[in-house]
């Protein structure tokens, strides 16, 4: 009999599909996964890809974002209930609403946004390019959103750039306070702690490295050191742990994760390619905004 491994792998010959997943997903998904990694990477492999069928292991968001790169391919998202907190933080009228109190300001938006909100933004960014993304404006000042702590911290790394944020926020993340990284500094005396910009500035000032979720594993990959402290979702530290067994991981706290991105099983990921469920549209004259937004974000991380 077959494994649930094995029949995906022979559906995703048969319809020449391709499976993004996330690194906060449930580990297992990586058996099937053709690239793993963090947005930025994901939303790279989904313009390059020559599939038919792009199944998205990840959140809403990256599922649209992967429809707006290509438009003739069927992009799918094995559970519909997978969306983001923070990018429904912000919609159409609360964006138009921000940028009138700030008129004439380029409006950076993080991925972690809907397509709407992407069509009336200048430029997107993920956690590992938005230093890059905010500098290649060279203004004075940015609006950013909806994410403030990413904002902040962006702010703080440039220097010259006035950044003013949106008060959305990642509420796991935010689960994550400065006592815990205190307190994992007193236990683990000889841990590097690494944390995720999403996090709260209290906790990203204290942490030694501050990256997105692909900047951390890769941190903890070539660094000498030998245990880590890990201050983002436990999809994370799941995948270090397996990969690097001679260093040792702990998540900073219990139960940093990510329900929505927790939704997919393989189950679901066999289902969506047999019935070719549950399928992204996005309206074509937001797409083609947006696309805009997300084009430049690719265009500036290249160079
Ligand atoms: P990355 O850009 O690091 O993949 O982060 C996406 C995200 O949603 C983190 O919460
Ligand atoms: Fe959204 Fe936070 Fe989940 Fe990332 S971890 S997908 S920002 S809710």
């Amino acid at each position: 009999m077959q494994t649930i491994i094995e029949k995906i792998q022979k559906l995703k010959r048969e319809k020449n599909a391709v499976i993004l997943a996330h690194c906060y997903q449930n580990v297992e998904i990586d058996e099937v996964a053709d690239f793993v990694g963090d947005s930025l990477y994901l939303s790279q492999k989904a313009v390059s890809t020559n599939a038919d069928i792009i199944v998205f292991a990840g959140v809403f968001f990256m599922a649209q974002t992967a429809k707006i790169l290509n438009p003739s391919k069927k992009v799918l998202l094995p559970r519909k209930e997978s969306g983001c907190l923070m990018a429904d933080m912000i919609n159409y009228e609360q964006l138009m609403e921000f940028k009138s109190k700030h008129p004439d300001i380029p409006a950076v938006c993080y991925i972690n946004s809907t397509a709407e909100v992407k069509s009336e933004c200048d430029i997107c960014c993920t956690s590992s390019n938005a230093v890059k993304i905010v500098k290649s404006l060279d203004v004075p000042e940015v609006l950013f959103l909806p994410d403030t702590y990413l904002g902040k911290w962006v702010e703080k790394q440039i220097n010259n750039t006035k950044v003013t944020t949106y008060p959305g926020y990642c509420p796991t993340h935010l689960r994550i306070k400065a006592e815990d990284v205190l307190d994992a500094r007193e236990k683990y005396p000889k841990a590097k702690i690494l944390a995720h910009p999403e996090c709260h500035r209290s906790v990203t000032d204290l942490a030694d490295f501050v990256g997105s979720t692909a900047e951390i594993m890769k941190y903890a990959a070539e660094s000498s050191d030998k245990l880590f402290v890990i201050a983002t979702e436990k999809g994370v530290v799941d995948r270090l742990k397996r990969d690097y067994k001679d260093k040792e991981f702990v998540l900073i706290k219990d139960n940093i994760i990510c329900p929505n991105m927790k939704w997919h099983t393989l189950d679901d990921i066999y289902n969506a390619l047999v019935y070719e469920q549950h399928e992204i549209t996005v309206d074509k004259n937001i797409a083609q905004k947006a696309l805009k937004c997300i084009d430049r974000m690719l265009e500036v991380s290249k160079g």
